[in-house]
């Protein structure tokens, strides 16, 4: 069964064919990169304008390296929550269109859910039951993946994601957006010993995150530092930074290991490509001895593939929409239309 999916939640527009949910068959991606570096972060309109103009662009490249025409494609798959509200409905107008036109079903899919089947398409002997940490620019969740459409949150995020603190620390300290990847770049040389951040606590679930004062931490490590003319050491200070966000991943993570008795962990969500969070995680499986997926490199961020692999079990589980179908800014992984 193949599947054409559309994704445009945040800052790149892709569409992709993937087979059976696993057999990738086109994976294009037209990112907009460029276009909001000088604004040093995402601008939504701008975001949106690219998209509707990438678009059709994009869907036919996806067609075409796939070697399929529109009678081909069994489902169109599309993320329609969460993400920036303009840049989603462009996805999902276009998805509606193409779905209203063709009479091909149309099947709504959760962004987040489709950032953890990229590892089905990495590991093709993947299936649930796992535990995820899924750590984007937005979320940072500890998941309980009990099926491929059945999801239970342990732990989520009480204020800031793990990205968004990443973002803003990078941005901070004088770093090009995007903000994570350059600070991971960064850090390789730094001290991760050379600062010391406060270790966040967050009362009542032990498997909650809370991000936000970690980054004032930093951000006012920078601002003392400017303000009696000191240079800061970005290599060492964004070594450190990393370190405290990595951490505390890290310990939640093996504390839902040990509640969850949890035999295999997977990792998703644009910071699952930060080589730090990578290496640190392959160590705690080890001590762990829990098996341990992660996504190929190519497949962290945001991308159509995962969309179309999430889709496919989407589909598979009945799910469909019509053309009242919305695109919303956010929305609870969990949550079933
Ligand atoms: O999942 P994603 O692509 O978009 C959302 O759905 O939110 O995640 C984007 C986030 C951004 O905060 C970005 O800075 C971060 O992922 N990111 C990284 C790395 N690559 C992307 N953070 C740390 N290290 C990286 N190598």
């Amino acid at each position: 069964m193949k599947i054409l999916a559309i994704e445009s939640s945040c800052d790149e527009t892709a569409a992709a064919v993937v087979e059976d949910g696993r057999r990738v068959l086109s994976n294009i991606v037209s990112t907009q990169i460029e276009k909001h570096k000088i604004f040093g972060g995402v601008v939504p309109e701008i975001a949106s304008r690219l998209h509707a103009e990438a678009i059709s662009f994009v869907v036919s490249d996806a067609l075409k390296q796939a070697g399929c025409e529109l009678c081909d494609i069994d489902a169109v798959a599309v993320t329609y929550a969460p993400g920036l509200i303009g840049a989603l409905l462009v996805g999902v107008n276009y998805a509606k269109g193409l779905s209203y036109s063709s009479g091909i079903p149309l099947v709504p899919v959760h962004h987040l859910r489709s950032h953890i089947a990229a590892n089905y398409i990495t590991h093709p002997e993947l299936e649930p039951p796992f535990l995820c940490l899924v750590v984007s620019g937005g979320n940072t969740l500890l998941v309980n993946v009990k099926g491929y459409t059945d999801f239970e949150i342990i732990g989520r995020t009480r204020d800031d994601a793990a990205g968004e603190a990443l973002d803003k620390a990078a941005r901070s300290l004088g770093l090009p957006y995007p903000g994570g990847v350059n600070l991971d770049k960064a850090a390789k040389s730094g001290n991760p010993d050379a600062f010391k951040f406060p270790k966040p606590h967050v009362s009542d679930n032990p498997l909650d995150f809370s991000f936000s004062g970690l980054k004032t931490s930093v951000i006012n490590t920078i601002h003392n530092a400017s303000q009696k003319g000191e240079q800061v050491s970005v290599a060492d200070l964004g070594a450190s930074f990393l370190n405290a966000v990595v951490d505390f991943l890290e310990t939640n993570t093996e504390k839902a290991i040990d509640l969850c008795h949890a035999k295999t962990l997977a990792l998703a969500g644009g910071v699952s490509a930060n080589s730090v969070l990578r290496s640190r995680m392959e160590t705690l499986a080890k001590k762990k001895k829990v098996k341990l997926y992660l996504p190929e490199l190519s497949l962290c961020g945001d991308n159509a593939a995962m969309v179309a692999s999430q889709g496919y079990y989407e589909f598979l589980s009945g799910k469909r929409a019509d053309m009242t179908l919305n695109a919303y800014a956010t929305m609870p992984i969990t949550e079933e239309m």
